[in-house]
């Protein structure tokens, strides 16, 4: 078949297993007010892209095409994001300008872009509890646009999904962290069963240096088999009052069905401030330097 014939989506083509990939992007952003007062923090540009459109792209590449966004209020600017805006398209077609919006629209060619509201900030375990109706019984990415990554091969999603090929059960990506920043992520232990896979056997969120059993924080990548939908509507609040995605996860590691992966590839916190900086001169140095 030609090419140009060729209606499939890229993931049809690939024959991807997982074909969703959610965003859960309804928090606040309060770190970086003032700048996030009018306009959700995920659409914070590093350089000229957007978080959010970085997420994107990295789900893209591992062969998810369905996008599905938990939002909730002052997150309408990412649904315009994704969609077509007729009058400035008009207006700069057939200019040099055109251009910078090649890689927009090719999302939004390639994509179809779901939504769903969160009423109430209840944790990540309830924002992907909420997502459920957009993803149904099948396999799915979690991306956190806040977490940067940058691989020049394969991107960390695209990795992930290589790997539920073989394993078939839920994935978190991996890093290890300093010990006095063990308090600001999701902390694994278990055992090394690959070259950097590691069968998760305990998951706690968010502990003290005394707590935690390790270094290595669980990043904002998931591959989560649909049966944590069922776990996570019985999961009880956990830290901070809110319902947990690490203790949803660690019922499924208890009959050790999760897989930690440490990702190839650089993160950047861009939740903080200084990992904000950090992407922004590494991206515009190495990635994608200014119009
Ligand atoms: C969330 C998760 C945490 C994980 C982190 C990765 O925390 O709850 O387990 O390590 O993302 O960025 P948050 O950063 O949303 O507080």
């Amino acid at each position: 078949m030609a090419h140009s014939d060729d209606t499939r989506t890229q993931n049809e083509r690939s024959g991807g297993l997982i074909r969703k990939c959610l965003f859960p992007v309804a928090g606040y952003g309060t770190r970086f007010l003032p700048a996030t007062k009018a306009q959700p923090k995920e659409m914070l540009p590093v350089v000229t892209t957007p978080l959010i459109q970085y997420g994107v792209e990295e789900a893209l590449q591992a062969g998810m095409s369905n996008m599905a966004f938990v939002t909730g209020r002052n997150k309408r600017a990412i649904e315009d994001h994704f969609d077509v805006t007729y009058e400035l398209e008009d207006q700069i077609s057939g200019t040099s300008k055109e251009l910078y919006l090649k890689s927009i629209r090719l999302l939004i060619d390639q994509c179809t872009f779901t939504y769903v509201r969160q009423t109430q900030m209840r944790g990540l375990g309830d924002a992907v509890l909420t997502g459920e109706p957009l993803i149904g019984n099948q396999p799915f990415g979690v991306i956190l646009a806040d977490d940067l990554c940058y691989n020049a091969g394969d991107g960390v999603m695209g990795q992930m999904a290589k790997l539920y090929e073989q394993y078939r059960c839920s994935i978190v990506a991996i890093e290890e962290v300093p010990a006095e920043d063990v308090s600001k992520y999701g902390i694994i232990s278990g055992d090394e069963m690959d070259d950097g896979l590691i069968r998760i056997n305990g998951m706690v969120e968010k502990p003290s240096i005394d707590e935690a059993p390790s270094n290595l924080a669980v990043i904002g990548r998931y591959i989560l088999t649909p049966d944590i939908f069922d776990i996570l509507r019985a999961t009880p609040k956990g830290k901070g009052g809110e319902v947990q995605l690490t203790d949803a996860l660690m019922e499924q590691a208890r009959e050790g069905r999760v897989i930690g992966y440490r990702f190839k590839g650089r993160r950047f916190d861009c939740g903080s401030i200084e990992g904000f900086i950090e992407a922004t001169n590494f991206f515009f140095e190495h990635v994608k330097p200014a119009n």
